[in-house]
């Protein structure tokens, strides 16, 4: 994880650096010092771990769906399990799937800190 999340970061800033104004990307951080380069995260709220849950998670159907919840970690939870059993979707590595757990547990909580999606 660590070692990832730092060569993500590296490779943000070199193609920053070489076609900057072309890729709209940028580095998020967390209150946990949590880094993660985004480029495409649709209508997710910007913070580590919104690149890969747009990655894995808006490929079968629009984030729409998901920023529209408010759930706790446990329920983010049973939704990824549901993903998995019924709806084919593959299983995720353990760090991957606790960074988007964190991410969706904390940005979509029942608080729904970022509904309506802005
Ligand atoms: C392999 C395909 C696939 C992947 C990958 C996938 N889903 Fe789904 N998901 C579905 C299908 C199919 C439905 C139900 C039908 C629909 O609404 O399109 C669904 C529905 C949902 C719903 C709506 C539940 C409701 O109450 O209506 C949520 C929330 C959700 N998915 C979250 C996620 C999250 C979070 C991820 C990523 C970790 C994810 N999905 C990844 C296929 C997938």
């Amino acid at each position: 994880m660590m070692r990832r999340t730092v060569f993500a970061l590296a490779t943000g800033v070199i193609a920053g650096l070489g076609i900057s104004g072309v890729a709209a990307q940028m580095t998020v951080e967390d209150d946990e010092g949590r880094t993660e380069v985004i480029y495409e995260i649709g209508m997710f709220h910007p913070a580590p771990g919104a690149q890969l849950t747009y990655d894995f998670c808006a490929v079968c159907h629009s984030e729409m769906i998901i920023v529209q919840q408010g759930q706790t970690r446990e329920g983010w939870d049973d939704i990824l399990v549901w993903m998995v059993e019924d709806m084919g979707m593959a299983e995720l590595h353990e760090e991957d799937r606790d960074l988007i757990l964190d991410y969706l547990g904390t940005y979509y909580s029942p608080d729904r800190p970022h509904y309506p999606p802005s």
